[in-house]
């Protein structure tokens, strides 16, 4: 299976703003990370994600696909709401919100409800090492991770990721709050960061630069 972390942040690290506005990629990004989208068998999200952005995680921008990738959800209790996007769009398009043994009965029949999945994996957070195993036994081979910082942490902690696309806008947005392209626990030295070895460099005309690093 080879997973791929894709985010947009701004030039002091924010993937949001300190009030969570995330619009950073440009129109020409978006269609770059929709053809991305395109290749892939799903995209995963984190629930904070879902509450603040209310994404689709669609194929859209010119690269609309006939089979549009499964929609991921890492959400412990199952608090992912029924006029989310994502569950009301969940008889059209596949949808799973992966879980822990926190959720309650009755978030599993009402999110069930809506023709989403259910995927019980882990205690007290979800255990995403357990999930990618589900999922590559369900035979999904291309695994887009697009966030936020406490996922990309999560996943990235593993040590299965295979590449990371970073698009950095000529923006600065500050915000002692704001979230960055990692959150989680982090390192106590620079040491012990995960060494990425930079592949490419691609430079829209707006300033933009984005970064493919392999892990
Ligand atoms: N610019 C970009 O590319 C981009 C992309 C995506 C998001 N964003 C922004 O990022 C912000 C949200 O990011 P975030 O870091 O606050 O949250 P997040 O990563 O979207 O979601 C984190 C939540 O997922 C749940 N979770 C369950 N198991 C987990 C696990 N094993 N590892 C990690 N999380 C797990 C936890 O909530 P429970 O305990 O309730 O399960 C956790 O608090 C938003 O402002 C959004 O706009 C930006």
């Amino acid at each position: 299976m080879k997973i791929v972390i894709n985010a947009a942040m701004t030039a002091d690290g924010k993937i949001a703003t300190r009030n969570g506005n995330s619009a950073i990629s440009s129109k020409t990004d978006l269609r770059r990370v929709h053809q991305l989208r395109k290749s892939v068998d799903a995209i995963m999200v984190g629930i904070s994600t879902v509450l603040i952005d209310d994404p689709q995680l669609t194929v859209r921008f010119g690269a609309a696909s006939s089979r549009p990738p499964t929609r991921i959800v890492v959400d412990s209790t199952g608090r992912i709401p029924s006029s989310s996007k994502l569950l009301k769009k969940a008889d059209e398009f596949s949808t799973i919100v992966a879980t822990s043994n926190r959720i309650s009965f009755d978030n599993i029949r009402r999110i069930e409800s809506t023709g989403a999945k259910v995927l019980v994996a882990g205690q007290k957070k979800v255990e995403l090492r357990k999930v990618f195993r589900v999922l590559e036994q369900m035979g999904y081979k291309r695994i887009l991770v697009e966030g936020g910082g406490e996922l990309n942490w999560s996943v990235l902690k593993l040590g299965i990721v295979d590449q990371l696309v970073i698009t950095i806008s000529p923006r600065i947005v500050g915000g002692r709050f704001a979230t960055t392209l990692v959150e989680g626990e982090g390192c106590n030295r620079i040491s012990e960061g995960m060494p990425l070895k930079l592949r490419n460099v691609k430079r829209h005309a707006n300033g933009e630069i984005i970064l493919f690093y392999e892990l």
